[in-house]
């Protein structure tokens, strides 16, 4: 069957929306109505027009989508989970605010700040402490937004993203489990201990093995990568602020070496044939969804049997979105 042919056909005759994250597979990218990083498409999907939404990336955005516009039929050709995302849930939340409390501080003083890269469910405990979704691109943001509490930030889950805002912005930052108990009650920015394995993939070594081989060549890496990586390259910023310097900011005649999602990476190449990346750092979750995942997803609108439809506990729902929409406020 030619998946792609099958695809169009049932998008035209089906009230549905196509979604999809700049790191699905081309073919799967390709037939995307709306494209773009995860606060582009929540955006856009919460006020798509119609009633049906299928998302092409992974568990934690169809979810948000679903969180911010609950009227809406959000379905996933996979429900593949973000690995970062996997590394917190509602009860690691509370045993690492716990270990804050038992440090001496008290919940009051505590500020939670989560990644979007969460669950629902972790959104909501967020949300029901006062506390904001963030993401990549607006992080910067929304922790000087934090700071004005006068409170200490609680980062979760990415540490990477914490300790690296926390340094621009000149902040002490410590990650509870691998920094003294010491340590964490003297910064400003605490973090959780989790990270995305597919941005670990970039090394120190990478950079200076790039930076010796062509002496002018520019690093331009995504901020869930290592705080010593980040340190040395030239540039750091969200998927979408990657595009818009690789394809806006700099000559196409520019060697950059960029450290984030291989689909994303190679798809830049037809704006700028320079562009390198150090390994093939495919996300394996963002690439579970296939042409014929989102063909039986379509399928299953037009028979009524709706697979993989997300489904969000009404109380989770309106908690996290306090946290999101305080995001959106900022
Ligand atoms: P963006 O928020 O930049 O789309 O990133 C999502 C993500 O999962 C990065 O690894
Ligand atoms: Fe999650 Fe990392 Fe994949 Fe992004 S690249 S979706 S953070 S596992």
């Amino acid at each position: 069957m030619n998946f792609k042919e099958e695809i169009i056909k049932l998008k035209e005759k089906l009230d549905v929306t196509i979604v999809a994250h700049f790191y699905q597979k081309d073919e799967v990218f390709e037939m995307g109505d709306i494209v773009g990083d995860s606060l582009e498409l929540a955006k856009k999907a919460m006020i798509a027009p119609t009633k049906n939404i299928i998302f092409c990336g992974v568990g934690f955005m169809g979810e948000s989508v679903k969180v911010l516009a609950p009227e809406k039929r959000v379905l996933m050709p996979k429900v593949a989970c973000c690995a970062m995302a996997k590394m917190i849930d509602v009860e690691y939340f509370n045993e690492n605010l716990k270990i804050l409390n038992d440090a001496g501080i008290s919940s009051d003083d505590i500020l939670p700040i989560t990644y979007i890269n969460s669950s629902a469910a972790v959104k909501a405990a967020v949300g029901k402490m006062g506390g904001y979704v963030c993401t990549s691109s607006n992080a910067f943001k929304i922790i000087e937004k934090g700071l004005t509490s006068g409170k200490k930030i609680f980062f979760v889950p990415d540490r990477c993203l914490g300790q690296n805002f926390a340094n621009q912005i000149g902040l002490k930052s410590a990650v509870i489990g691998v920094d003294s108990i010491e340590d964490v009650k003297n910064s400003d920015i605490i973090c959780y201990n989790g990270f995305c394995s597919v941005h670990q993939l970039f090394t120190v070594e990478d950079v200076e093995f790039y930076k010796e081989k062509y002496p002018d060549i520019i690093v331009a890496v995504h901020p869930e990568c290592d705080v010593k990586v980040v340190n040395k390259a030239d540039f750091v910023g969200s998927t979408s602020q990657l595009i818009k310097f690789i394809t806006e900011e700099i000559s196409p005649t520019q060697k950059v070496v960029v450290g984030t999602e291989y689909n994303m990476v190679n798809r830049l190449r037809d704006k700028n044939t320079y562009v390198l990346s150090s390994t093939k750092p495919e996300c394996p979750t963002m690439n579970e969804t296939t042409l014929e995942d989102l063909y039986n997803t379509l399928k299953s609108i037009e028979n009524e049997t709706y697979e993989n439809e997300i489904i969000v506990d009404e109380d989770v729902v309106k908690y996290a979105y306090m946290a999101l929409n305080r995001m959106f406020e900022v």
